[in-house]
């Protein structure tokens, strides 16, 4: 069933437990995260990039063919369809396209620049039903080999965004996009105290899931962060599994490859498998197994 993400991530900011959102980059991706959600009954978020809709064919296209999977596959639990990273116009378009969420990343812009476009964008959002999540002190990452280490956001300015009613929060807390470097600090759990506090009880979002050491995890969902992004994670292991899969020669178009191994339906299901596994590994550690009601 697709839904906003406001009440399944109020119910685990509640319960203290996260909920995953997991970055889709084609059909078999979406899939398999929607099959393991179902059999675990966790709620689920997909997130979607700008870049990877566009890959897809665009947003209309994502937004059909998620919506179609989850009818056809009789999936039953919650499943969020959530715009990630969103620019101004990219979440206007999601809104329009069929979405249930969408982040708008205004942690670029000039704080009060950010603050304009976040309240119109909590208006058009919630006048459709849509759920909103807001940045405040942007995620680092590496880009073209640089490696930033992430933000610490502003507990003043986390408050003031929370206060426009968004519906849930990404604040920086020293967490960055992709793989660590090997001399990440870790996470600034001081800082997010100072957040929770100050924005009195809205969910927050960790964003830059993959590599964070277990016990930061826990740590940080028992200090108020709901919901979890992972996209490198599915990444590596969907790669890894292919990557094994055509060094074995599963894939090589010999006349006595009688499987067909190099038909994408089996090039394709390591990975698929793959990712499965790693989604079910992550709602474990998020808590969110049977949570879907
Ligand atoms: P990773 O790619 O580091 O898992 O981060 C995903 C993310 O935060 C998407 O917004």
């Amino acid at each position: 069933m697709l839904v906003n993400a406001t009440r399944m991530l109020k119910k685990a900011h509640e319960g203290h437990y996260a909920v995953g959102q997991f970055n889709i980059n084609n059909l078999e991706w979406t899939k398999a995260i929607l099959l393991t959600a179902e059999e675990l009954k966790s709620p689920v978020i997909l997130g979607v990039s700008e870049g990877a809709a566009k890959y897809m064919g665009g947003f209309e296209v994502v937004a059909a063919m998620v919506k179609a999977l989850d009818h056809s596959l009789g999936i039953t639990v919650p499943v969020a369809l959530h715009l990630d990273h969103g620019t101004y116009e990219g979440a206007k378009k999601c809104i329009e396209a069929g979405f249930t969420s969408i982040m708008f990343d205004g942690s670029h812009f000039p704080f009060e620049e950010n603050l304009a476009k976040t309240t119109e964008l909590v208006n058009l959002a919630h006048d459709k039903g849509l759920s909103i999540e807001a940045e405040v002190g942007a995620i680092g990452g590496t880009e073209d080999g640089v490696t930033a280490d992430g933000e610490v956001a502003d507990p003043a300015e986390c408050k003031t965004i929370a206060s426009l009613g968004v519906d849930f929060l990404a604040a920086g807390i020293g967490n960055i996009h992709g793989i660590y470097p090997t001399d990440w600090k870790g996470l600034h759990f001081d800082a997010l105290e100072a957040i929770s506090k100050a924005t009195g009880g809205i969910p927050l979002v960790l964003h830059g899931g993959t590599g964070i050491p277990d016990d930061q995890i826990r740590h940080a969902i028992k200090d108020g962060m709901s919901k979890i992004n992972v996209n490198t994670d599915c990444q590596l292991v969907f790669a890894q599994a292919t990557i094994d899969y055509c060094a074995a020669g599963k894939a090589n178009p010999t006349a006595d490859n009688e499987s067909k191994g190099y038909d994408p339906r089996k090039l394709l299901k390591p990975g698929f498998l793959a990712i499965q596994a790693k989604v079910k590994e992550k709602m474990e550690l998020f808590g969110s197994v049977g949570k879907a009601e």
